[in-house]
């Protein structure tokens, strides 16, 4: 429904986008949405299916027809995602799977065909929109947009403390590595580079807390409701 308001919240992965946007949809009573976990749910479906990242019309094909679903948790925990009849929202996260993510998101032709599926999101009372591209692409018409950053550093360290409290053997080397070298290909690519929208509001996150960020923001779109 094109009169839903949209809340449009882009940048790069740690920089707290997602915890963000959860907790700002939870305060409005908005509906979410989690585009990376599209671009992620593509990426294993192709590799589920065999699918090569180089085949582009292949790729764009299996975008339109995979069958995603989110089921919201009333517990606060972060939604359980489906893929067919797969319950992925553990294998959905992992640094795999961004990494699978991050090269399917390159092409233009994926990207066309995600359109549809994200704007399907948009319902009343509100949308809070959680990407790359939101702004920018997806959700030109955003009342408010947001842009997250972070330095790689405080970005690493923040990823290094989520995977171990899950137990993952991970290093602080690594994931900065790992950053650094997605950040550089979600900003190099042709199609919908991850760039602030021209009217974005950019918001550093290094030195803020979670919530002194939900307020700002939250603050921010009353203004503008
Ligand atoms: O936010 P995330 O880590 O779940 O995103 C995974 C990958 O998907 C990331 O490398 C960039 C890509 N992505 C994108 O290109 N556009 C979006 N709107 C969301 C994610």
């Amino acid at each position: 429904m094109e009169t839903a308001p949209v809340l449009a919240i882009d940048g790069p992965g740690g920089s707290g986008k997602g915890t963000i946007s959860q907790l700002l949809a939870a305060r409005l009573a908005w509906h979410y949405l989690d585009s990376g976990a599209l671009y992620r749910a593509v990426g294993l479906a192709a590799r589920e299916k065999g699918v090569r990242l180089d085949d582009a019309p292949a790729l764009a094909r299996l975008a339109r027809a995979v069958d995603i679903r989110f089921e919201p948790q009333s517990d606060g925990r972060p939604a359980q995602v489906w893929l067919e009849a797969l319950d992925v929202s553990d294998v959905l996260r992992t640094e795999e799977t961004g990494r699978l993510a991050s090269e399917v998101a390159v092409l233009a032709a994926v990207r066309e065909a995600l359109l549809d599926k994200q704007r399907d999101f948009r319902r009343p009372p509100g949308l809070v929109a959680d990407g790359r591209d939101m702004g920018t692409t997806v959700f030109p018409e955003a009342i408010l947009k947001v842009f997250l950053t972070a330095s790689p550093e405080v970005r690493a360290e923040r990823r290094y403390k989520q995977l171990k409290e899950k137990g993952l053997d991970v290093t602080l080397l690594g994931l900065l590595g790992e950053i650094r070298e997605r950040d550089a290909r979600d900003a190099a690519r042709q199609a919908s580079p991850l760039k602030p929208a021209s009217d974005a509001v950019i918001l550093d996150t290094s030195s803020l807390s979670i919530a002194e960020v939900v307020e700002t923001i939250f603050r921010r779109l009353q203004q503008r409701l």
